[in-house]
Formats: C-alpha cells, structure tokens, sequence
C-alpha cells in the first residue's frame, strides 16, 4: 500500500493498516524533510510509492489531492482510496452536491479504480473503530465491484463495519456526512462514529 501524505490520516491509516499486516509505504513530496522522522514507515517520493503499491491511498489536503495524483504518475488498473474531504473555505463543499470531490479525482486519475472510503469520520475514529461490542461504520463507493471489494476487506483488517453504497457517484452523499461528522463533533466530542440500528 502507498499512503500518499503523511499527515494525521496518513500516519493513523498506516499505522492501522501495518499494525493489520499490510505492507504500508509513505510517498511524500519531500521525503528527506526531518519532518517525517517519526512517521511509522518507510517514506519515498509519491511517484515511487505509488509505482510499487497496488492498492494508493490519497490522505492529502484537499488542496494537494491534484498535485499529488499528477506526481503519482500513472494510476490505472491500481485500488485508489479516496479519503479525503474537498472542502473549501466557510466548510463548503467545492465540489457541491451535483459532483463530487471522489469523481474528481477519478478525473485527475484516469484508469484508477477509484473508491471513497475513510473520509466520513474523524482519525480518533480510524486509529480505534471499537465502540464496545460495535465497530464504526465505513461509508464507502465506488464504480469497481472488486476495488470496493478490496477496501471493503481493508476496512474490516483495522475494525470498521464497511458499507457500501454503490458507484462512485454516491460520493456525493458520503462527502456530505463528513460536514454532518464535523459538525456533530463540535458538541459530541471526536470519540464517536456512524451506527447502524436493526431491526429483524
Ligand atoms: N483529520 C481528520 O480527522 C480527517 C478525517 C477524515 C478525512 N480527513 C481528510 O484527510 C485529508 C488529510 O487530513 P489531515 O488531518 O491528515 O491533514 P494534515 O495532517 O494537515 O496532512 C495533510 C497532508 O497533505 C500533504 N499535502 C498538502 N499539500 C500537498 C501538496 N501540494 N502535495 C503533496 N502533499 C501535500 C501534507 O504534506 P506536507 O507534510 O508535505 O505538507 C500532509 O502530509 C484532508 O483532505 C482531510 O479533509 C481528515
């Protein structure tokens, strides 16, 4: 796997996804910054990361999400995990309701098996979806059967109740729920996560 930023998302990603048994790679614009002394693993450029995973995992700014992908280099025919929020000054959502920043990205990313995961709750949520019995719930799309299949299973290995919600477009719910999640937060504290009630 490439983390593509190793900020707060990235190092909790990895770390969860190490600590799970993937093989995790950091790429990072400027690897030899001392800056990046402590993340957990080893950090190489975006473009080498990315060559050698299969499965890229883009945890930039928002502002970098283009940038990134462009240093990526060629992406197709790879699982590229999009967890990150396009929001805009005044928490707006740049990409309204009628796109989406995930059908963006597959834009700057042609080829790319493309699936928005991991965007919905805060890295408290991601470093320990554990609620007791319950695990958090992942929202999670995209147009690939077997890339969602893949981050499905990646979001079960680090404790997530992964839910599908269909195509790619369907982004244009879940990156909403990350406002609702934020939002929320404010008065709820970040120690909480999507849940599901059933009834038989
Ligand atoms: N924080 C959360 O709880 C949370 C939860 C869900 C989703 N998200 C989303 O996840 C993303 C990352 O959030 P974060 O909290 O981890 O932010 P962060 O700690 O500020 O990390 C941002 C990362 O983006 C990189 N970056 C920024 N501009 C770049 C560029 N032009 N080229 C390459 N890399 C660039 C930074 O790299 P440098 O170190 O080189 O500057 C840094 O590694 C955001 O889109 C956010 O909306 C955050």
């Amino acid at each position: 796997m490439a983390i593509l930023g190793a900020g707060r998302v990235g190092t909790t990603l990895g770390r969860r996804f190490a600590e799970a048994g993937h093989a995790v790679r950091y790429g990072v614009r400027a690897p030899d910054d001392p800056k990046h002394a402590s993340v957990p693993g080893p950090v190489w450029s975006i473009a080498d990361a990315a060559a050698r995973a299969d499965v890229v995992v883009l945890t930039t700014s928002w502002a970098g999400a283009e940038a990134t992908l462009r240093a990526a280099g060629d992406l197709a025919g790879k699982v590229l995990i999009d967890a990150t929020n396009p929001i805009g000054p005044g928490m707006v959502l740049t990409h309204g309701t009628t796109d989406s920043g995930a059908e963006q990205v597959s834009r700057w990313a042609p080829g790319a098996q493309v699936v928005k995961a991991f965007n919905s709750i805060g890295m408290e949520v991601m470093a320990n979806p554990r609620f007791g019995e319950a695990r958090a719930v992942l929202w999670l799309c995209g147009d690939d059967v077997p890339a969602c299949d893949a981050v499905s299973r990646l979001a079960a290995d680090i404790g997530f109740e992964p839910v599908r919600l269909g195509p790619l477009a369907r982004a244009r719910f879940i990156e909403p729920a990350a406002l609702v999640w934020i939002t929320a937060s404010a008065t709820l504290g970040r120690e909480f996560a999507w849940g599901i009630l059933r009834r038989d």
